[in-house]
């Protein structure tokens, strides 16, 4: 038995089965399409939320300071070992199941359920805290057209909990306050409806969306600099180490997504090299954008004064930052630019994701670990439709009623178990098939794949422990999910 739970799927007969017309996605994208679907992914909530915390430290975990640039410089390494070794596999085995797939032809069918079980976390729930951090900011940008969404209709029940007054003044029905976050569902709704109509149309959406997002980053960075008071940069890291490392377990999120362009490979024309070029390429362009954004923003607000903002405004750092350098009269219509900017480049993150989730599903059922109707085309649009709506409703109902900072710790916590494994899985490969054609080596195996697993095992170190309690619970669940379904219905099982 234990040979078989660690049986591997030939790569070959991988990569056969995503040719079987039935089963097959239109091949539309180029090179420029794959890493502008990288970037949709990666800028989004992490750069327009987390870093004002990162920077400022909270009651659990000391601050960065202006050493926020050197956070971002430690995470983009970790992810860079990560996306190197993404990128051999994509161009080797160009399915969409993305790690899921590349741990089937590696490490064996458990292993590759429990990483399919595990980008669930990445993909959905990550999605449920960028779909919650939208509804945030989109309440903000409408507000400045006098459009006040009430809270009890854009909050979730433990969030309204807390705030004074609010439980009181929501609706009652038998009593009971209805409080419920309708905008992120709402977008999670309509992304979806994209989604289904096509890839062509989902990645011009995402050009769009992304370009906008650079040019407001862009803005930001330009205006942003002639009010940088070099003096701010000193002290450079207020808490020292511990600071920086803590920065940096925050701000991962903000890096999560150069992967996901890994689930549109059997959509891509020439994936072989444009797989590469998409997850390396996006990484580097977005961690540039990164350390300009955190040099700016730590050089507009003295760390002094960053630590006394409240924790909303932490919130929301690149409109505080402009608001504090008190920019006279186009500082409201930047601040306009910049939550503008920020609910489109969410809408990215968000489209991307969602595009995701449903092609690692589809490549599951096409192994037979899930059910067969999840891995259905739609016969006139060729998406897989019926995956791309179950996962709308799992992200938009879990997005109405949960909070925001439980599920981006959970998100880093399981992408970064996903990216362990597939450096691991590089390792493995080159030992098991040293002759297997690869269009994309990672540079000097095994050491840039070790220093993945130990950059990201240590970024992990940083997470809460309540976080790894969760991960192992939702393993659990996952186990028992495969023993009841998938290992009696695996093709793979029965075939030998
Ligand atoms: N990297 C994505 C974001 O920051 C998940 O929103």
């Amino acid at each position: 038995m234990l040979k078989q739970l660690f049986k591997t799927k030939s790569l070959d007969a991988l990569v056969v089965e995503g040719e079987e017309p039935e089963h097959q996605l239109k091949r539309v994208l180029g090179a420029f399409d794959v890493v502008m679907l990288g970037i949709g992914a990666i800028i989004g909530a992490g750069i327009f939320a987390t870093i004002g915390t990162a920077a400022a430290g909270d009651f659990a975990r000391p601050g960065a300071g202006p050493a926020l640039m050197l956070s971002f410089v430690l995470t983009g390494v970790a992810c860079g070992f990560a996306a190197l070794c993404y990128a051999e596999f994509a161009a080797m085995v160009p399915i969409s199941g993305s790690a899921y797939t590349y741990s089937y032809g590696t490490l064996g069918e458990l292993v590759a359920w429990i990483i399919g079980w595990d980008l669930i976390i990445e993909y959905a729930v990550g999605n449920v805290a960028v779909a919650i951090s939208w509804a945030n900011y989109f309440k903000t940008f409408v507000s400045g057209f006098g459009i006040i969404i009430p809270d009890w209709m854009s909050i979730d029940y433990r969030t309204a909990a807390k705030i004074p007054g609010l439980m009181e003044h929501a609706p009652h029905i038998l009593g009971v306050p209805v409080i419920f976050n309708l905008p992120a569902f709402a977008i999670v709704a309509l992304i979806t409806f994209v989604l289904v109509i096509g890839i062509k149309e989902s990645s011009r959406m995402n050009t769009i969306m992304v370009l906008i997002k650079l040019v407001v980053l862009g803005i930001f960075v330009m205006v942003g600099f002639y009010y940088v008071k070099p003096t701010n940069w000193t002290p450079f890291a207020p808490n020292g180490w511990s600071g920086i490392q803590a920065g940096a377990a925050v701000v991962f999120f903000a890096y999560i997504g150069f992967d996901a362009v890994s689930t549109v490979a059997e959509e891509v024309r020439n994936p072989k090299r444009d797989l590469p070029i998409g997850i390396i390429g996006s990484l580097i362009v977005c961690t540039i954008i990164y350390i300009l954004v955190a040099a700016v923003f730590t050089g507009i607000i003295p760390y002094k004064e960053l630590v006394k903002t409240l924790a909303t405004s932490q919130a929301e750092p690149l409109t505080l930052a402009i608001q504090y350098a008190n920019i006279d009269k186009y500082g409201n219509l930047l601040v306009g630019i910049i939550a503008f900017g920020s609910v489109i480049a969410h809408t990215a993150v968000l489209l991307v994701f969602q595009l995701g989730q449903p092609r690692i599903f589809f490549s599951m059922a096409r192994d037979g670990l899930l059910p067969q109707s999840f891995a259905k085309v739609h016969p006139k649009y060729r998406t897989p439709y019926v995956t791309t709506i179950f996962t709308g409703l799992a992200v938009g109902i879990t997005a109405m009623f949960t909070t925001i900072d439980e599920m981006v710790d959970l998100t880093n916590i399981g992408t970064l178990f996903a990216f362990m494994l597939v450096c691991a899985g590089i390792i493995i490969l080159r030992k098991k098939e040293p002759d297997r054609p690869r269009s994309f080596k990672t540079p000097f195996v095994p050491w840039v794949p070790i220093l993945g697993i130990l950059a990201c095992l240590y970024l992990a170190t940083g997470l809460p422990w309540i976080t790894w309690v969760r991960f192992v619970g939702w393993l659990i669940l996952g186990m028992a999910v495969y023993f009841s379904y998938g290992y009696k219905r695996s093709k793979l099982r029965n075939e030998l």
